[in-house]
């Protein structure tokens, strides 16, 4: 673990890349737990954006939504609310609350996630 500041930093490889599933293409979500945390990642042209997994409208599982690529937002499964992808700002209502997001860069063959906490 290191720190930003006074802020610790850790980072957390989530998945080899090797072993990412074949159907995580562009465009699409996937949902990975990592030390408790309910993370989903889109990937975007090949790059990755996490974000919390919970809706913080009600709950529903934000991997199970969708990507809208053009907009770069998050779009919940359940009512379509929406997030932006690298900021986590509710875009679209019924989305009122930021999602925490969470640096993610594949890195060799590493999918790796960074907490701030
Ligand atoms: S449960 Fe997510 S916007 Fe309604």
């Amino acid at each position: 673990m290191s720190s930003c500041g006074d802020v610790p930093v850790k980072s957390i490889v989530a998945a080899r890349a090797d072993r990412l599933p074949e159907d995580f293409l562009d465009g699409t979500l996937r949902h990975f737990e990592i030390m408790g945390y309910d993370i989903a990642v889109a990937n975007v042209g090949g790059t990755f954006y996490g974000l919390d997994a919970a809706c913080t409208y009600q709950w529903a599982n934000l991997a199970d939504g969708s990507v809208d690529k053009d907009r770069m937002v998050l779009i919940c499964p359940s009512c379509k609310g929406g997030w932006d992808l690298k900021t986590g700002q509710p875009v679209d209502p019924p989305a009122k609350f930021p999602l925490t997001v969470y640096e993610v860069l594949a890195s060799g063959d590493d999918l790796i996630l960074t907490f701030t906490y």
